[in-house]
C-alpha cells in the first residue's frame, strides 16, 4: 500500500488520487442563469444526492485549479439561487465534454455544446431537452472548504420538480438499460452504466441470516467459491440438514438421466450453459464411480447455482460434498 497525508503532496496529486479512488461518479449537467439572464451550462461529477424528504443533491463547483477563481456556476448560483440539474447519458457525452470548455462568462454553453435548452416551470435556468432526466433545484447553502485553487464549493440544492422520460422506465422503475448513464472516473475515463456492466444484487431480506461467521468450513476453504459467492451464501437464515440435502439427492437421482455419455466435456457443456440441475446429475454420477474431481464438480455445480439466484439449490449441492463419500 502507497500510504499518504494529502499535507505532503501537491493539490494536483491530491486531485488524481479522489477522483481515482472516488469512481465511478455520477455527472451532473448543470444549467444557470447570471444576474443579467445569460445561460450557462457544465458538468460536474463532484455530484450526489443525500436524501429523498426532501429531495436533495449536491455538486462541487470547485475554484479554478490556475488561479483559485470563481467558476461561473458558482457565481451565477450565489446570486439567483436557482438551477437545473439534469444526468448525463452517453448519447449526450460528447456535448458535455463541450460543454465543459472553460468558455468566458457571455458564451452561452447550450449554444456551443448544440444541446436544446427548454423553458423549465419553476425556476428561470432552462432545461436540457436531450436529458431524459432534469431536476429543477433551488440552493439552500453553498459550503465552501478552502481558498486556493481546487478548494470545493459544495451547492446544495432541493430539487423542486422532476421531468423524467416515460421511455427510461420499466414496471415504474428506472431501468438502467434504458436510461444508459454515463460516469466519470480517473484521467479521461468515463464508464458506460450497461450491458455487462450491470448486475442485481438484492439486500439482504432477514436480519437473521447466518453471516460470514457461521459458514462451514468445507465452503470456507473452497479454492473455487469466491468472496462473493461466500457472501451470498451468508445470506440464509440456516443451514440444510443432512435430511434435506439427502431428499434433494433423492429427487435428482430419480430424475431422468441425462442422455449423453457422461464425460468432463458434457459437464463444462451445461456450465456455459448454466444448466445446473443436468451438472447435479452428472455430479451425482461421478460420486458414484469416484470421479477423483467430485468435489470440484460438486463446487462448481453449487457456484452455477448460486449466480442464478437460486441459493436454496446451492446450499443442497454444496452439502453433497459432506455425503458423497459415505
Ligand atoms: C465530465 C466532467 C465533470 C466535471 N466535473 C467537475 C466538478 O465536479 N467540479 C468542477 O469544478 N469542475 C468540473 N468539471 C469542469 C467544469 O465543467 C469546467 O470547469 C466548466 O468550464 C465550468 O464552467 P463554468 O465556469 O461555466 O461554471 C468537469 C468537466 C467534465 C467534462
Amino acid at each position: 500500500m502507497f500510504h499518504y497525508e494529502p499535507k505532503d503532496l501537491a493539490v494536483p496529486e491530491v486531485y488524481k488520487l479522489l477522483v481515482g479512488g472516488v469512481a465511478p461518479r455520477p455527472i451532473a449537467l448543470v444549467s444557470t442563469v447570471s444576474e443579467d439572464g445569460s445561460n450557462n451550462l457544465s458538468p460536474f461529477s463532484f455530484f450526489n444526492t443525500f436524501g429523498s424528504n426532501p429531495p436533495m443533491v449536491a455538486f462541487s463547483p470547485t475554484r479554478r485549479g490556475q488561479d483559485a477563481s470563481f467558476k461561473d456556476t458558482y457565481s451565477n448560483l450565489l446570486a439567483t439561487k436557482e438551477c437545473v440539474v439534469q444526468v448525463v447519458t452517453f448519447s449526450l457525452v460528447g456535448q458535455v465534454n463541450l460543454a465543459s470548455t472553460e468558455y468566458t462568462v457571455d458564451i452561452d454553453e447550450f449554444v456551443k455544446s448544440g444541446l436544446t435548452p427548454i423553458n423549465s416551470d419553476l425556476v428561470k435556468p432552462k432545461r436540457v431537452k436531450e436529458s431524459p432526466f432534469q431536476m429543477e433545484c433551488k440552493l439552500v447553502d453553498m459550503k465552501s472548504y478552502g481558498e486556493g485553487g481546487s478548494a470545493a464549493n459544495i451547492a446544495i440544492c432541493e430539487v423542486l420538480k422532476f421531468h423524467i422520460s416515460e421511455d427510461v422506465f420499466t414496471n415504474g422503475i428506472i431501468d438502467p438499460r434504458k436510461i444508459d448513464l454515463v460516469s466519470r472516473m480517473s484521467g479521461s475515463f468515463y464508464c458506460r452504466a450497461n450491458g455487462e456492466s450491470l448486475f442485481e444484487l438484492p439486500r439482504p431480506q432477514t436480519e437473521n441470516n447466518i453471516g460470514y461467521s457461521q459458514l462451514p468450513d468445507f465452503i470456507k476453504k473452497s479454492v473455487i467459491f469466491t468472496a462473493n459467492n461466500l457472501a451470498e451464501f451468508a445470506l440464509v437464515e440456516r443451514i440444510p440438514e443432512q435430511s434435506e440435502v439427502e431428499e434433494f439427492i433423492n429427487k435428482i437421482s430419480n430424475e431422468e438421466l441425462v442422455d449423453v455419455e457422461l464425460s468432463e466435456n458434457d459437464f463444462f457443456k451445461y456450465l456455459e450453459e448454466s444448466k445446473y440441475n443436468s451438472m447435479m446429475k452428472m455430479v451425482i454420477q461421478f460420486a458414484k464411480n469416484k470421479h477423483p474431481q467430485t468435489k470440484k464438480f460438486i463446487e462448481l455445480t453449487a457456484k452455477c447455482a448460486l449466480e442464478n439466484n437460486d441459493r436454496d439449490f446451492a446450499w443442497k449441492a454444496a452439502s453433497y460434498e459432506l455425503n458423497f463419500h459415505k
